[in-house]
């Protein structure tokens, strides 16, 4: 059985800091991010209720399989006691665009845990958060607001399973079903801003810029620790870190970590490929239909104009993959004990098809026998009738 899958190299590859892109918004010029904040990120994260550095897990026997030298796995199965690394993004967003709304940090005042900072943003209430979500990112803003005291909207597109949206209802959010795909969904969520009401939001549009560059730079604390494991332990540091694509906010942190120190690669749906697409295109566009892949928190059909300068210009290349590939890489995960959910598993899908094309291919030079790869496992298994139902079929396409 053969899956579908297409290796792209980025052809617009280049410096980091090479001015905005003229199709971004202009608040979404790399010059407007200033110095990376992962001390104060860390900090924040620290004072979370249940924090914990999460896994990163050696696959020798997987590395073997797919010929590379080293293969290791950064496990965000379990995050906050949520099933997905989107709470790193959620709550250092929610939290700057706290203080901002009270007029700054020091406004804010001193708070050691949680209980401290919901009795300091008790003024604001009654109070909202809403957002626009796939599943991860929505379930993680009502956590936060329940956490703060405050309700939460959370909107979701109309494919979304029983699952997803009972999940996100079990934080106490109101879960608001719009017909149409992630982008209506976004646009929808945007006219809740208010007096009463932040929107959190993992992508941009024209004039809201700050909330998600926020979400981004919350992802730091998952590379400080990487860096802390690798740090600690013998393990070569990684030349290659491959990492999944929804509107491209952890791409966008994953470049801004590694820099040139190592090749980034985004994996995409076949028919959610929005940032493969726009590399292609030298421009961000926005893919025509819905997108319905099984990796949920990739179904999104526009790129983040706050990500795509930093996407468009550090991503070494793509690989997009049928869903076929991610059902694999599940399977692959599962018989190393990892859990990982169907966009969770995707780097891994998409790294094995590119090992597939072989070393001639685009990209193909990047891994081989002497390369360190990383890959980010985003989620477990955040919709669990689904992730059961793939791990109950047989293994095909080895
Ligand atoms: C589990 C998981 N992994 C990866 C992503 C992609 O992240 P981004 O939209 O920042 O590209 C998402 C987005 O929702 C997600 O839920």
């Amino acid at each position: 059985m053969t899956y579908g899958f297409r290796v792209v190299a980025n052809p617009l590859v280049g410096t980091l800091d090479a001015g905005a892109d003229p199709g971004a918004d202009p608040g979404a010029d790399p010059g407007a991010w200033g110095a990376s904040p992962t001390a104060d990120v860390l900090a924040f994260h620290r004072r979370l209720p249940g924090y914990a550095a999460t896994p990163l897990l050696s696959l020798p026997g997987v590395a073997a399989r797919l010929g590379v030298g080293e293969l290791v796995a950064k496990c965000e199965s379990v995050r906050f006691g949520l099933p997905a690394f989107k709470m790193l993004g959620a709550s250092w967003a929610t939290y700057r665009a706290l203080c901002a709304r009270l007029g700054g940090e020091a406004q804010l005042g001193e708070w050691h845990d949680m209980d401290d900072l919901s009795r300091l943003v008790k003024p604001l209430l009654p109070f909202r958060l809403a957002a626009a979500t796939d599943g991860n990112h929505g379930r993680a803003v009502a956590r936060m607001a329940r956490w703060l005291g405050f309700e939460a909207r959370i909107f979701v597109p109309a494919t979304t399973t029983q699952a997803r949206i009972d999940a996100i209802g079990s934080e106490g959010a109101e879960v608001v079903v719009v017909d149409g795909g992630y982008d209506d969904v976004v646009t929808r969520s945007a006219r809740e801003e208010g007096r009463r009401c932040l929107v959190i939001s993992d992508t941009s549009w024209p004039g809201y810029a700050d909330v998600p560059r926020w979400v981004i730079e919350g992802y730091a604390t998952l590379f400080a620790e990487i860096d802390d494991a690798f740090g600690r332990s013998s393990r070569r540091r990684p030349d290659v870190v491959v990492v999944p694509i929804g509107v491209g906010a952890l791409a966008a942190a994953t470049v801004r970590h590694f820099g040139s120190d190592a090749a980034v690669i985004g994996v995409e749906p076949t028919d959610a490929a929005c940032v493969t697409a726009s590399a292609l295109a030298g421009r961000p566009i926005t893919l025509a239909g819905e997108q319905r892949s099984i990796m949920a928190g990739l179904n999104c059909g526009t790129p983040s104009p706050v990500a795509w300068p930093v996407v468009s210009r550090g991503l070494a290349g793509f690989v997009t993959i049928d869903d076929d590939w991610a059902r694999d890489a599940v399977r692959t995960f599962a018989c190393c004990g990892v859990e990982a959910g169907e966009t969770g598993a995707a780097a891994l899908g998409g790294l094995t098809a590119l090992v597939r094309q072989g070393r001639a291919s685009a990209l193909g030079d990047l891994v081989h026998e002497r390369s360190s790869v990383l890959v980010l496992v985003t989620e477990g298994a955040s919709d669990q009738p689904a992730w059961r139902k793939i791990l109950g079929t047989e293994l095909v396409g080895g």
